[in-house]
């Protein structure tokens, strides 16, 4: 499977970090494509715990990093997490698009200011700055890697850009400065990318977020402003869309939600605090603790669809050890009618009610028990466990090929 694309079907955090860094253990390549340092992607290998929000994670596991066009820079995460990957040993081999724009101080500001703005209304957003360099992206008026390589175009766009904010810019110095280490990296990512791709080379697209955070296809307002669907990798790497051949789905064996906006199968009770403590549901990039709640299948389904997944990797399955009963909403009640599939519109959702089925838990199990299952495979699962992952693959109709039972590389059941 040379092109495969993995995407978040939930809102973010259905631990892609360590998929990507599974799939990637005989990839070539790996791209982040789209979103920026509001991403958190977390890999656990040889107990070192590495943290990602720049660098595709994937490249943990030695396939070569990329950033393509689609994505938002900040470059000093990328300088960071550089020197962490030289740190492991690996060889620095990595590409940045020339045309990818960059997050600028004054972009994080205005996260931060618009935010206040909306008050009771806020999104809730990571304030990496993400959504005002998006907005200036499309007003044309971005400043793009390639800008850094050339002072007089930069001075240029500075003007525009300080007019536009009407507001204190950097100086440029700084960006300049940022163009001299950036520049024995930047390359044409689309090009090289899909020249791997005919050369047979395998490589994996590395989403950020998830579906339902999508600015168009999510639950807008309360989402990113990139596009998170599977979709996204073709415009955000310049990938023809016949040029994919798989698309790996991640959710989580729960849901959560970290940040403002409609949330239909969310727990309030102690349950809910209970699965966020022994999840460590809290946010990677803020330390926000996530909003958590039971499996939302309207909402997967719609996801499953959209991007047209392949097969579904579950994660943090070990997380419901020892709860009496789980939970899945199958459907929801919308003032008096059924509904099996939901498009995220914050205006359907607020009256959908969940209806739920009710599934027996599994004991509690130690990170020992769980590696002994990992050593024996899909048979040693708890039976109950397999009813829950039978379950959700009857629910959604498509396959569960990979359930993670541990933040590590080595916790996981392949079927
Ligand atoms: P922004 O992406 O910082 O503009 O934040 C917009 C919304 O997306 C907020 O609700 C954030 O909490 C959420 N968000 C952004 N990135 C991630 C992520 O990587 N995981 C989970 N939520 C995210
Ligand atoms: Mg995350």
């Amino acid at each position: 499977m040379p092109a495969t694309i993995i995407t978040g079907l939930q809102w973010g955090d259905e631990g892609k970090g360590k998929i990507s860094y599974l799939l990637c253990r005989d990839a070539d390549c790996v791209v982040r494509f789209q979103g920026g340092a509001n991403a958190g992607h977390t890999v656990i290998v040889s107990g070192k715990k590495l943290k990602f929000n720049m660098i595709p994670a994937g490249s943990a596991a030695g396939a070569m990093p990329c950033i393509a066009s689609g994505t938002v820079v900040d470059l000093d995460e990328v300088f960071e997490e550089l020197d962490l990957l030289r740190s492991l040993g690996f060889e620095t081999k990595f590409m940045i698009s020339r045309a990818a724009n960059i997050v600028l101080p004054i972009h994080k500001k205005l996260d931060a200011m618009i935010e206040e703005l909306r008050g009771g209304r806020a999104v809730g957003t990571t304030r990496r700055g993400i959504g005002p360099t998006y907005s200036d992206k499309a007003l044309r008026a971005g400043i793009r890697i390639e800008d850094l390589l050339d002072r007089n175009a930069l001075m240029d766009k500075l003007e525009i850009l300080k007019k536009v904010h009407d507001l204190e810019i950097e100086n440029s110095d700084k960006l300049i400065e940022y163009g001299n280490r950036i520049k024995p990296y930047v390359g044409d990512v689309e090009l090289f990318v899909n020249n791997l791709l005919d050369e047979g080379k395998k490589v994996i697209f590395e989403g950020a977020q998830g579906t339902l955070l999508d600015i168009d296809h999510g639950t807008y307002p309360y989402v990113t402003s990139s596009n998170t669907i599977a979709g996204a990798a073709c415009t955000g790497c310049g990938i023809g869309p016949t040029r994919i051949d798989e698309v790996v789905g991640v959710m989580k064996a729960y849901s959560t939600r970290v940040g403002a906006g409609v949330f239909p199968t969310e727990l309030f009770n102690e349950l809910g605090e209970r699965i966020r403590e022994i999840g460590q549901e809290f946010g990677t990039t803020t330390g926000r603790p996530r909003r958590v709640g039971w499996l939302d299948m309207p909402l997967l389904r719609y996801a499953v669809r959209i991007s047209d997944v392949t097969w579904i990797a579950l994660t943090k399955l070990d997380v419901l050890s020892g709860l009496d009963k789980i939970k899945i909403c199958t459907e929801y009640d919308l003032r008096g009618k059924t509904v099996e599939i939901a498009p995220p519109s914050v205006k359907l959702l607020r009256d959908a009610k969940p209806t739920y089925i009710e599934l027996d838990g599994w004991g509690k199990m130690t990170k020992e028990d769980w590696k002994a299952v990992s050593e024996r495979g899909w048979d040693a699962l708890p039976d109950e466990a397999k009813t829950y992952i039978e379950t959700i693959e009857k629910l959604v109709n498509k396959p569960i090929k990979l359930v993670s039972v541990g933040a590590e590389a080595g916790l996981e059941v392949m079927k």
